[in-house]
């Protein structure tokens, strides 16, 4: 079985196919294709992966090109993990909302809005030709912004295109582990956007048990999104937000935390990738060590910004294994072997939230098999939740319009109907700044 990865030479490539490493069984992938517009970066991340697999037998073969049509043909799976501009882009998306006093993060508010204007057009342009070139492959997209992403992609491949995100398991599991129970034995009840959820239910043996956590403010006090939001607000809410709904509960703090920072998160990555990229342009240098380092580093100050604003203190050594390559892998497992499995996954909406209509894109729980992801009907959302999620469905779309059409009407509007952009003037002053530090952007005319 043939995995084309797009983004092939970006950072996080490691952690897929350590994942693949592990997977033994018959039908698993026993070829990777990794496309990047990178050559560098290519052979930087070709080097660690030689290095991962020099212990292990019949690991699967790496091939690396710059040609995407010959990337896509011919593959069962495409995991897409593009970062169009690359993580420079993404500190302009967030030094230009941040001089607007407005949150610059890459999936949230303005950042958000910026980077998903830039990619729409690229990823509807690999969505064309993965229909064309790859009919029966499966698409998985791992492309900030992932909801808004994968939503312009289902356009063009239906619900072959799955996004996927490790927040909600993450939260699933470290819920389910303060209540001593296996996260495997758990059903979560999650449902919103991605990055824009909440855990309303942890059933387990018939009973929900998230009412004794929300009880209990010294258990709430032991894991990462009860130290965030505080007990007594995830009380009043009743339920556990996923944890980029900091962004929004807290932004005053949040934005703040970030214009005090010496870096910005993007900033921070961009120096710190660069690094990496260039330490391997040393031949004898040991790629495999240096990725550990610098993931290790990435991990452990992740959302240091907003932890910083809440007084969390600092990440748990459990927390830092990341897990969306598990995610990927476990959803690529269940469709290409019938293996059913349920994981909250980005997909068309089908009814399963009646506020919103059928095509839209949401995260909810699925139940997966070689048909594909199949949402399961879950309670509606309490109406300021539903409110939120219509509220950003509703610029997702502008973003959309604006990507399709190049109207700056739409991209203005987009900005403005943003929950965390106060103004319409600044919505128009956004538009100007993007335009003139992004290239990617000219098609807005
Ligand atoms: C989480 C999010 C992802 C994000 C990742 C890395 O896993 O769900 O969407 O890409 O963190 O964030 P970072 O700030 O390290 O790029
Ligand atoms: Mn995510």
């Amino acid at each position: 079985m043939r995995l084309t990865i797009l983004g092939g030479g970006g950072f996080r490539v490691p952690l897929v196919y350590g994942a693949l490493l592990t997977d033994r069984v018959e039908g698993r992938v026993t070829e990777v294709v990794l496309h990047d517009v990178d050559a560098g970066r290519l052979s930087a991340v070709t080097r660690v992966l030689a290095e991962q697999a020099a212990e292990v037998t019949d690991a699967p073969a790496v091939r690396a090109t710059t040609d995407l049509d010959e990337a896509l043909r011919g593959a069962d799976f495409v995991f897409s993990a593009i970062r169009v501009g690359g993580l420079a882009g993404r500190a302009e998306d967030e030094r230009v909302a941040l001089a607007e006093g407005v949150l610059g993060q890459e999936t949230v508010g303005a950042g958000g809005i910026a980077y998903g204007l830039r990619t729409v057009p690229v990823a509807v342009d690999i969505a064309r030709r993965a229909a064309r070139l790859a009919p029966d492959a499966w698409v998985i997209n791992f492309t900030n912004p992932a909801g808004l992403v994968t939503e312009a992609m289902s356009r063009h491949l239906g619900d072959r295109v799955i996004g996927i995100c490790d927040s909600p398991v993450g939260l699933g599991r470290r819920i389910a582990r303060v209540l001593g129970v296996p996260p495997g034995d758990a059903w979560i009840d999650y449902v919103g956007l991605n990055h824009l959820g909440w855990v309303r239910g942890l059933r387990h043996a018939g009973r929900d048990l998230l009412p004794r956590l929300l009880g209990d403010p010294e258990l709430l006090g032991s894991f990462e999104e009860g130290r965030l939001f505080g007990p007594e607000w995830l009380r009043s809410l009743g339920a556990i937000p996923n944890e980029y709904l900091h962004y929004y509960y807290f932004n005053r703090e949040a934005v703040e935390a970030y214009q005090r920072a010496e870096k910005t998160r993007g900033a921070f990555l961009r120096d710190q990738q660069a690094a990496f990229y260039e330490g391997l342009n040393d031949p004898a240098a040991p790629a495999l060590a240096a990725w550990n380092r610098t993931r290790a580093e990435r991990e452990a100050t992740y959302m240091a910004e907003n932890r910083e604003a809440a007084g969390a203190g600092e990440r748990e050594e459990d927390d830092l294994s990341g897990g969306y390559e598990k995610v990927a892998l476990a959803l690529m497992r269940a469709i290409a072997r019938d293996e059913r499995a349920t994981l909250i996954l980005n997909v068309r909406n089908q009814g399963v939230l009646s506020v919103l209509d059928a095509d839209a894109v949401i995260e909810v729980p699925c139940l997966v098999d070689a048909n594909g992801a199949h949402p399961v009907a879950v309670d509606p959302l309490p109406g300021h939740a539903t409110g939120l999620v219509c509220a950003v469905k509703a610029v997702e779309r502008e973003v959309l319009t604006a990507a399709e059409s190049g109207s700056r009407a739409a991209a203005v509007k987009a900005f403005a109907l943003h929950p965390l952009v106060d103004s319409v003037n600044v919505a128009h002053r956004l538009v100007e700044g993007y335009t003139r530090v992004h290239p990617g952007l000219a098609y807005l005319g």
